[in-house]
């Protein structure tokens, strides 16, 4: 009998683990959609998500009306308002392409007939993205990696712009993009030189510095040696090439204005000739069940620091407390200490006296109190090898100006 009860009581407590991710999210997040059984049906999100569903994926007959659930946390500001963090289970630091559950919430069943199939839109193609399932740790809902690797689509221009310039270009141009070599570091020159430029530099660059081009002729002063010509390169190869310089650029994490070489030349406000490429990058992500899942990959990770401790100025009830990077799609939460509730510091599962932490991120370390009077404070910060202990007052109340500040972060 005894036996019996303990068992009952731990089943409660499992359940009660399980259930705490639907806790995690406020129903006005959930974008509700209907479905009707036996038709394929394709749906789209607000944030562009496109939802292939196949016709009896979902237990019901014909032509019964199934609603389905679908929330999506894609943006920095919606993992921090709705308290979900680009952390692994080991507390390693993941860059997001997007979180995202769907619930049939007709059935309430777990496992759907047929996967359905999601393609989520993205900037940035990072081939080495993987599949991410849910678990809870501390309370926090953490990821563990699966052995899924993401498929992504409509990257053939990227296939062959990597391609063309590791058989052109990457004799002279380092492929980190950020060292010189023969040629300068080319990271980001989308940013900095205007598409028509690029082609013709490409092209040929004596000529263009002969029509009189006042950065073509500086470029060229940059050494001894002269790039040499490409006139059997298409436009839309060129194009391709730096299509993929500038992907390769912001998955490298290359800041704007990282690269000194393009200083010397430089022509207007850095980043004003932003390269618009028209592809059109699609992760494609299979669900079976209605569990989260979560497109990511391991962060770039280069040193580790001492913990980030936040001491706050007074005890406050339901506070969160995030740090969210400038460049990247990673924020992390910070948790109370266990002895002095004042104290904040940035999670880890393991605690330790360091922490894997990549050096030179700026980061915004984003704390709001949610019960009674609404409060907050965004700080700008970046995290140092040593000492990294913060006194940290709440500054304003107005939550609008709050909602807005984070939508840019
Ligand atoms: C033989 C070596 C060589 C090869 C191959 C080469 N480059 Fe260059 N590139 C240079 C050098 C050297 C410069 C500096 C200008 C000069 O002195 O001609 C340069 C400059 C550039 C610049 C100007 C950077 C700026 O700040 O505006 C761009 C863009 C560029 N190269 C792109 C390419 C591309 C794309 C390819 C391949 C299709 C390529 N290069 C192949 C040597 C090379």
């Amino acid at each position: 009998m005894k036996n019996n009860i303990l068992l009952i009581l731990l089943l409660t407590f499992a359940a009660c683990q399980t259930d705490k991710d639907a806790l995690v999210i406020e129903e006005s997040q959930y974008q509700k959609f209907e479905v009707i059984c036996d038709r394929d049906t394709t749906l789209i999100s607000k944030k562009g998500v496109k939802i292939n569903i196949k016709s009896n994926t979902f237990e019901c007959s014909k032509n019964e009306v199934v609603t389905l659930k679908f929330v999506e946390i894609i943006d920095k500001s919606d993992m921090i308002l709705n308290q979900l963090y680009t952390v692994d289970d080991k507390g390693q630091l993941l860059e997001s392409g997007g979180m995202f559950q769907l619930i049939d919430a007709t059935n309430n069943s777990k496992t759907f007939e047929h996967p359905i199939q999601l393609e989520i839109p993205t900037e940035t193609a990072n081939s080495k993205m993987i599949r991410y399932s849910a678990e809870m740790q501390d309370n926090l809902l953490v990821w563990s990696a699966t052995e899924d690797k993401v498929q992504l689509n409509n990257v053939d221009n990227l296939t062959e712009g990597k391609k063309l310039f590791k058989d052109n270009c990457s004799a002279c141009h380092n492929s980190s993009l950020r060292a010189h070599m023969t040629g300068p570091a080319l990271g980001n020159v989308h940013l900095f030189r205007e598409k028509d430029w690029l082609i013709e530099f490409t092209k040929n660059s004596q000529r263009l510095a002969a029509t009189g081009d006042s950065i073509a002729r500086c470029v060229l002063n940059w050494d001894a040696s002269i790039m040499q010509n490409f006139p059997m390169l298409s436009d839309n190869e060129i194009e391709n090439i730096y299509e993929y310089i500038a992907n390769e650029s912001e998955l490298q994490g290359i800041a704007k204005n990282e690269i000194d070489y393009l200083s010397e030349c430089e022509i207007l406000e850095r980043g004003e000739f932003n390269f618009k490429f028209d592809s059109d990058y699609k992760y494609l992500l299979e669900l079976s069940e209605s569990q989260w899942v979560n497109v990511d990959y391991l962060a770039f990770v280069n040193s580790k620091i001492e913990p980030i401790i936040l001491n706050l100025d007074k005890e406050y009830k339901n506070i969160s407390i995030a740090l969210a990077f400038q460049e990247r799609n990673i924020v992390i939460p910070f948790v109370k200490d266990k002895v002095d509730s004042k104290k904040y510091s940035l999670w880890h599962p393991r605690e330790k006296d360091k922490i894997d932490f990549p050096l030179g991120e700026k980061v915004n370390i984003v704390a709001y109190s949610y019960s009674g009077d609404f409060q907050y404070k965004i700080m700008e910060y970046q995290p140092k090898k040593k000492n990294n202990n913060i006194e940290f007052t709440m500054e304003s109340t107005d939550k609008k100006e709050f909602l807005k500040t984070i939508e840019k972060l």
